[in-house]
């Protein structure tokens, strides 16, 4: 496993539950409410956060199938469900790719898949799925993967919802002078093959999103999921400034000293404890009429 992305997913979790629309949320729920149970499919789900986000606010029985191209992140997902489920006093069952999670209100049947999501040929894995869900990936995959999505959704009769998708738009206090360039190199380095189907969307693809969901009939509604990450949240701003600064100097090698020295002055504002940063984020949701 990339020890680095787990630790990372792991650190986030508690800011993207802040950070996500409950509007949104409930949006989705009433439209799966008449399910007696409700087939889901979380694509790069990672170690499982958006199912632990989603599952009590969905309730009743739940089959999710989660999908990630890395296997030890799929077993991480498993183990914290295991740890969630107890905390929470629900029966839990762990076998070698799936999880039962079970309480008075809650039925969740868990299936992991260790698969490469590159292209979305597989129609299998749409089949008969009341809602397709991901959180902080659509960033990565680009235009024609999107198309592709909204159509297996409208093929499936499928509700959509992308939680915490990233739009570029960050700022941190106290300012630099460099900020604004950091910002553009980084955003530039969001639109490089990621890949999940050719040069990612990036900072577009919530908007890029809502047009093909809307050109494939159904009902689109987005709303700002930001991050507000205070000082004492110092290793998830650590991890953050040092990513975009890493991100940057991929992308323009040539301004390495400019950056680095940004990188710096960040870290003393992080050090001195005065150091606060919000990431711009979108949700989106989609469903179909009832009458298409
Ligand atoms: C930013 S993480 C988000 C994980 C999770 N959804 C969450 O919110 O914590 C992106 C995820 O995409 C997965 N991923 C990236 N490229 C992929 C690909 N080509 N196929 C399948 N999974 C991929 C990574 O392994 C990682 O788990």
């Amino acid at each position: 496993m990339d020890s680095s992305l787990a630790h990372w997913l792991q650190l986030r979790e508690a800011s993207d539950a802040q950070s996500r629309s409950t509007a949104l949320t409930r949006d989705i729920a009433a439209v799966v409410a008449p399910f007696d149970t409700v087939n889901v499919l979380d694509l790069a789900t990672g170690a499982g956060s958006n199912i632990r986000y989603l599952a009590e606010r969905l309730q009743g029985r739940q089959r999710w199938l989660t999908v990630d191209r890395d296997a030890d992140l799929l077993e991480a997902l498993l183990e914290r469900m295991h740890r969630w489920g107890h905390g929470r006093g629900y029966d839990v069952n762990v076998g070698p790719d799936t999880c039962t999670i079970r309480g008075p209100r809650l039925d969740c049947h868990i299936e992991t898949l260790q698969l490469n999501l590159r292209v979305l040929h597989d129609r299998v894995l749409f089949a008969g799925r009341h809602l397709v869900t991901a959180s902080a990936l659509l960033d990565l995959v680009s235009e024609s993967w999107l198309r592709d999505i909204a159509g297996h959704c409208r093929a499936e009769n499928a509700a959509a919802l992308f939680s915490l998708t990233y739009n570029g738009r960050s700022t941190s206090e106290p300012r630099e002078p460099e900020d604004d360039l950091v910002l553009e190199l980084f955003n530039r380095h969001q639109t490089t093959d990621k890949g999940l189907g050719g040069l990612a969307a990036g900072p577009d693809a919530a908007a890029v999103a809502e047009q093909c969901f809307t050109e494939a009939g159904f009902v689109v509604r987005r709303a700002a999921s930001d991050w507000t990450i205070s000082p004492a949240e110092r290793d998830m701003q650590r991890l953050l400034i040092d990513g975009w600064a890493h991100a940057a100097r991929e992308i323009a090698p040539r301004r390495s000293r400019t950056i680095t020295a940004w990188h710096g002055r960040r870290i003393q504002h992080l050090d001195a404890g005065h150091s606060h940063v919000v990431v711009g984020h979108d949700d989106l949701a989609a469903w179909l009429p009832r009458s298409t």
